[in-house]
């Protein structure tokens, strides 16, 4: 397998890690994980957060890398957490997010990434993708993690993400299409599968 197709991914997410994996062996990549994000920054969008970390991290390690930044927007609380979904989630986590909707009817959210390529000495480009949904009444499943026990795709059935094996949540997640966006403009203008 040459350099080529050896994309690194820099993140200190397992779970990220193997769906990156899974999703971007299909566009014969092979995917090696640093553990480090570069410095996230709080802005408006992930998109913002995905590029700014992307350039720090190719110029540090000299190298082409990939960084992902996820949020998830819930309807009824104005967007929140969106971009401190991190930082909600360490706090207050899935049973507060729950509290919070608790009487609400509007469950609608959504996941937002992005996936960030950059090279040292090259901006960034990124590749986004959204996953549409709501918020379940409870957490289910032990699969993923994060949001993923109250997050339950508008497709995939009547499964939270959490229900769902990794092949499954890939599927419809977020991430994944934003993956894909990036593989095919990665193949596109560097050798991938022969
Ligand atoms: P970050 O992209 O690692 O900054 O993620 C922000 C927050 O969203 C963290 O609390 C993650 O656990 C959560 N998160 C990110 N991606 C996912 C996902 O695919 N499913 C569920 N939660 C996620």
């Amino acid at each position: 397998m040459s350099n080529k197709r050896t994309i690194l991914f820099a993140t200190g997410n397992l779970h990220k890690f193997k769906e990156a994996t899974l999703v971007l062996q299909e566009y014969g990549l092979k995917v090696a994980r640093v553990d480090l994000k570069g410095s996230e920054i709080q802005a408006e969008t992930v998109e913002e957060v995905a590029k700014v970390s992307a350039v720090q991290v190719a110029q540090q390690l000299q190298t082409q890398v990939i960084v992902e930044d996820t949020g998830i927007f819930i309807e009824a609380l104005n967007g929140f957490p969106g971009p401190y979904s991190s930082y909600a989630y360490k706090t207050i986590g899935n049973k507060g997010i729950l509290k919070l909707l608790k009487g609400i009817s509007n469950r609608k959210a959504v996941f937002r990434s992005a996936v960030s390529y950059s090279k040292p000495n090259f901006s960034a480009r990124c590749f986004s993708g959204v996953a549409l949904g709501k918020i379940f009444h409870e957490e289910r499943g032990s699969h993923g993690f994060g949001y993923d026990p109250i997050f339950k795709p508008f497709r995939g059935g009547d499964k939270t993400f959490a229900e769902m094996t990794i092949e499954d949540k890939n599927q419809y997640s977020h991430r994944s299409k934003a993956l894909k966006k990036f593989a095919k403009w990665y193949c596109q203008n560097y050798e991938c599968k022969s």
